[in-house]
């Protein structure tokens, strides 16, 4: 296979392209759903009907002319590469971000991926003794960030992408306010944009996380929670009163030493979170709520701020 031209097709770098090819090699694939069923199981995954009548518009029929032949290959082995890691709870990318405004092929090429994953992964849940339930809730994550998407104008998918195969393999479970990513001593915390996280709903999450992990993953020893976010940069507390959810949320870490973290910049990560814009210019951000007043007057100041790891004792707080 011409791995240069392919790439040249989809106008993504050939680097990207070598890795699918090499990652998916001649595993195996696992079908689309049937199409008449999409649109019910699009519903269970809390996909909103804007965005669902986008993905069954531009649905892998055989024979569509939306899908040229090298985005089929990387439907295919997208798929094959995203299950070859079953079991997996790294973040794993699926592949090469797309020219997405070429169409809903191209824009919701790893929405099938997902969508052929699904019955993969509820099947993985089953062999864990996983309920229904917890499945649900879980895999349904997908609306929720197709939804956050079309609000940030399409700017949110690259990460979402790499974000998804987390719960398509299996490494990430939502339970209650939270979810929680496998790790190897640690659990990771991660806070789904559902409303506030009162500390009662995150002491009632953190509660049915003790008991799932023990039940569900007997082999795997957890000693701590431990969380990596906006969230922790103590300069909050400069701009958000005491009895805040996100200071008392911060409360519970023992934050680490500090570390740049890698690929990551943690203004463009507050903008994300707080306002749902890359790109907006810092004069034309609303200021609703004391957060994004705060986080805009920080950077317009010349601060910064600062993505922190903290983790606390599965046992404590
Ligand atoms: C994490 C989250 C649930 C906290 O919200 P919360 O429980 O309302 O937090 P607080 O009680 O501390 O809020 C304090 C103030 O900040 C505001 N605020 C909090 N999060 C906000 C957000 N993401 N965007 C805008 N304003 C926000 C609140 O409205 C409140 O302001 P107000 O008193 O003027 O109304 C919320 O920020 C959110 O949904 N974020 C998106 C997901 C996310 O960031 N996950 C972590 C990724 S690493």
């Amino acid at each position: 296979m011409d791995l240069d031209a392919v790439a040249a097709r989809l106008g993504v770098p050939v680097e990207d392209v070598d890795r699918v090819h090499r990652l998916a090699g001649d595993r195996p694939s696992a079908p689309l759903p049937a199409k008449a069923d999409a649109p019910a199981i699009l519903d269970r995954l809390a996909v909103r009907p804007d965005d669902a009548a986008e993905i069954m518009e531009g649905w892998p029929d055989p024979g569509s002319p939306l899908w040229i032949p090298e985005l089929r290959w990387l439907l295919d082995r997208s798929i094959a590469l995203v299950r070859a890691d079953l079991g997996g709870h790294d973040w794993l990318p699926p592949g090469p971000a797309l020219p997405r405004a070429r169409g809903p092929a191209w824009r919701h090429l790893y929405v099938y991926a997902y969508l052929a994953l699904v019955d993969v992964a509820t099947g993985y849940h089953r062999e864990h003794g996983i309920t229904d339930a917890v499945s649900g809730a879980t895999l349904a994550d997908l609306g929720r960030n197709l939804a956050v998407d079309r609000r940030m104008h399409r700017e949110g998918w690259p990460v979402m992408q790499s974000w998804l195969t987390l719960h398509a393999r299996g490494g990430l479970y939502e339970l209650g306010r939270l979810q929680y990513q496998r790790g190897s001593t640690a659990i990771g915390l991660h806070i789904p944009e559902s409303g506030p996280m009162t500390p009662e709903a995150v002491a009632a999450s953190l509660d049915e996380a003790r008991a799932f992990f023990p039940r569900h993953f007997p082999d795997e020893r957890y000693t701590a929670f431990s969380c990596g976010s906006w969230l922790l940069d103590p300069q909050l507390l400069e701009y958000l009163p005491a009895d805040s959810n996100i200071v008392r949320f911060q409360q519970r870490f023992e934050l680490e030493p500090y570390e740049e973290p890698e690929g990551l910049d943690a203004d463009v990560e507050v903008l994300r979170f707080v306002f749902r814009t890359l790109t907006t210019p810092l004069d034309r951000l609303p200021r609703r709520t004391a957060l994004q007043r705060a986080v805009a007057d920080h950077l317009k100041a010349g601060r910064h701020w600062y993505w922190h790891r903290g983790h606390f004792p599965i046992s404590g707080r």
